[in-house]
């Protein structure tokens, strides 16, 4: 007998994507959990939605193949359809769905069981074809389920509102912690940028999956760094080195893959800091505020500071720049990468920006980092010459769509 609380369910339950493949929530199980979907209110009690079962192998690789991968991640996946010819004012059908599916995802987490709400997936009408689905029918979404796979990367929420963040009382206040659509970085305050990362990154940064640069990119990134600190520093372990708005970190995972040095990661969010804690267990963290000033240790100067393809996502690179100057030890150094117009994403990015419709999130490839700005080459050198910072060695590194520009900057 399972005495936990709605509410210990409640706050128990977090999108799963990670399942044992092997194995198959028994049909008998998954119509006992299903049943909790009519126990949901909907629409005049009209009922007019249903749920298909997908867990024939061959089936899952097709839709998977024209729809979303997301559905092998799970060894069966149920497509939750809404019968469009009522309950179209309000868009109550859908309405009534969405509580029936969040009915039936924490029946899944009752029984300790994976589930993932997934809206993100194309060709709706070869679903529906390969289904046999009725024209009148929408898919609303889909739900991927199974037994959980335990993984220790997983077992962070992402960030959540405070409560009273949540709540107007008697009228809207302004005043309450909103995310900007605008695609202009100039428009955003920076608590803004923050209140978005912090939504937004987490539910990629504990799968260190933010795919804003390839692999290949944050490589070859560290390795010109790492050419330059192994001709340059005699003794790398005593080395103090920061990285400036860390976020996916997958620069500082490269570093610390290959040498010992003593490695700070900074951000701007509590959310990031405490998560980096327990993923990079022997990194230490900083916390930068908003005019890029350290407020976690006092009195703390580096060797070297990293500032890895954040340069175009941050507001006042000016002030980034002198407080930067500030922190570094005489003789040190500062290293900045920046992605070239080449990358089809950040293209992509500017093409929305034509689009009045287009906001920061949706049909945006870069849309978890947040609203970017494109600088050329000769607007950063611009910035760096107007700063306190010499430029030591500079080049361009990769081909086509891998492209990007990098700096060494000195304090002499
Ligand atoms: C309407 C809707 C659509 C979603 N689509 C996707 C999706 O396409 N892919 C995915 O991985 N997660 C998807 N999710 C899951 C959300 O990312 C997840 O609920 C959110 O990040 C909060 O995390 P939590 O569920 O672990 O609390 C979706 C959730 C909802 C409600």
């Amino acid at each position: 007998m399972n005495h936990r609380s709605i509410y210990d369910i409640f706050k128990k339950r977090k999108s799963n994507r990670f399942f044992d493949k092997t194995k198959k929530i028994p049909r008998k199980k998954i119509l006992s959990i299903l049943e909790n979907a009519n126990y949901a209110p909907n629409s005049c009690n009209l009922q007019h939605f249903s749920f298909i079962l997908v867990d024939q192998k061959q089936l899952i690789t097709k839709l998977a193949k024209e729809s979303t991968e997301k559905i092998n991640w799970s060894p069966m996946t149920l497509v939750a359809i809404n019968d469009t010819r009522f309950s179209k004012k309000r868009s109550a059908g859908i309405q009534s769905v969405a509580a029936s599916i969040q009915n039936i995802i924490l029946s899944f987490e009752e029984n300790k069981m994976g589930a993932c709400w997934i809206a993100g997936f194309k060709n709706d009408q070869f679903i529906k074809d390969t289904l046999n689905i009725p024209k009148y029918y929408e898919i609303t979404g889909l739900i991927i389920i199974g037994y959980k796979k335990k993984r220790i990367k997983d077992d962070y929420r992402p960030f959540k509102r405070k409560k009273d963040e949540l709540l107007h009382v008697n009228s809207y206040d302004n005043d309450k912690k909103n995310i900007n659509p605008s695609l202009f970085l100039h428009k955003w305050k920076f608590n803004e940028l923050i209140e978005y990362k912090d939504r937004i990154g987490s539910v990629y940064i504990p799968r260190q999956k933010l795919n804003v640069y390839t692999h290949q990119i944050a490589k070859s990134s560290s390795d010109i760094f790492l050419n330059f600190i192994t001709k340059n520093f005699l003794n790398t372990s005593k080395m103090d080195i920061l990285d400036i708005a860390t976020y996916e970190g997958s620069f500082v995972r490269e570093i610390n893959k290959k040498i010992k040095t003593n490695l700070y990661i900074s951000e701007f969010s509590d959310y990031y800091l405490s998560l980096y804690k327990k993923i990079y267990k022997k990194i230490k963290t900083i916390k930068i505020n908003k005019e890029y000033k350290i407020v976690s240790i006092r009195k703390k100067k580096f060797n070297f500071i990293s500032l890895i393809f954040k340069i175009e996502f941050l507001p006042n690179i000016k002030k980034l720049l002198s407080e930067t100057y500030k922190i570094t030890h005489k003789n040190g150094y500062m290293y900045i990468t920046s992605l070239t117009i080449f990358n089809l994403r950040c293209l992509f990015y500017l093409a929305q920006r034509l689009m009045p419709k287009s906001n920061v999130y949706e049909m945006n490839r870069l849309y978890q980092f947040g609203p970017y700005r494109y600088f050329t080459k000769y607007n950063i050198e611009k910035m760096i010459k107007e700063s306190n910072w010499k430029i030591v060695e500079k080049g361009v590194e990769g081909k086509f769509f891998n492209k990007f520009n990098w700096w060494i900057l000195k304090k002499y």
